[in-house]
C-alpha cells in the first residue's frame, strides 16, 4: 500500500515534468498503480486507517507525485451535496472550461506540499473531461465546483504545475471580481 514516505515532495524533479501518455492495454504495474492511488485516498479518508499508518488526508492523487512521471490521476471526493466522484482516469484531458471561474475560499493543499501556502487558486468553476478506465474504455465527467477543481489540481501535476504556481505573487489574496468563493 501507498504510505506518507511514497509520496515525493516539492523540491523532486518528477513534479516539475511534463507526464507521459499511457498506452493501452495497461500493464498491470500501470492498472495496479492507479488502484493502489485510490486505495490510499480512500485509506487517508478512513479515521482509524489514517491514524494507524500516520497518512494525511487527501482528495486526490496524481502518479507524478509517486515519482511515476505517467498520466495517470485518482480522485475520490464528495461534492457539496454529498454525491462522492471516486475515479482512477488515464490520460485525463480537459475538453471544455466554463468561463465562469470559483476558488476555495480556504486555499489549496497538496500531499506533495508540506507547509501552508495561503492564496487564492482561481480556477473554471465547471470543466469537461475526458479520459479512459483501467480497460481503455473512455470515460466522460462533467464536473462543477469542488470536484472540478480538484481534478484540475492533479492534471496540473501531469503538466509540471504545482498549485502556488497559480497563486497571486505580489498580493496572494487578490480574488479578480466575479469569482465564485467555494466552501
Ligand atoms: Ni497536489
Amino acid at each position: 500500500m501507498i504510505l506518507m514516505n511514497d509520496i515525493v515532495r516539492e523540491g523532486h524533479p518528477a513534479l516539475r515534468e511534463v507526464a507521459q501518455e499511457v498506452q493501452f492495454p495497461l500493464t498491470a504495474e500501470e492498472k495496479q498503480l492507479g488502484r493502489d492511488m485510490l486505495t490510499f485516498l480512500k485509506n487517508s479518508q478512513d479515521e482509524e486507517i489514517a491514524e494507524k499508518y500516520g497518512l494525511r488526508g487527501g482528495v486526490g492523487i496524481a502518479a507524478p507525485q509517486l515519482a511515476v512521471t505517467k498520466r495517470i490521476i485518482a480522485v475520490h471526493v464528495h461534492d457539496e451535496k454529498d454525491k462522492l466522484y471516486s475515479y482512477v482516469l488515464y490520460n485525463p484531458k480537459i475538453k471544455s472550461y466554463s468561463v465562469q471561474q470559483a476558488c476555495l475560499a480556504g486555499g489549496e493543499g497538496c500531499l506533495s506540499v508540506d507547509r501552508d501556502v495561503p492564496g487564492y487558486v482561481v480556477r473554471s468553476e465547471r470543466i469537461t473531461v475526458e479520459a479512459f478506465d483501467e480497460d481503455g474504455n473512455p470515460v466522460k465527467l462533467k464536473l462543477r465546483e469542488y470536484p472540478a477543481i480538484v481534478v484540475q489540481h492533479e492534471i496540473d501535476h501531469l503538466n509540471g504545475i504545482m498549485f502556488y504556481d497559480h497563486i497571486n505573487e505580489n498580493n496572494p489574496s487578490y480574488l479578480p471580481p466575479d469569482v465564485d468563493l467555494l466552501g
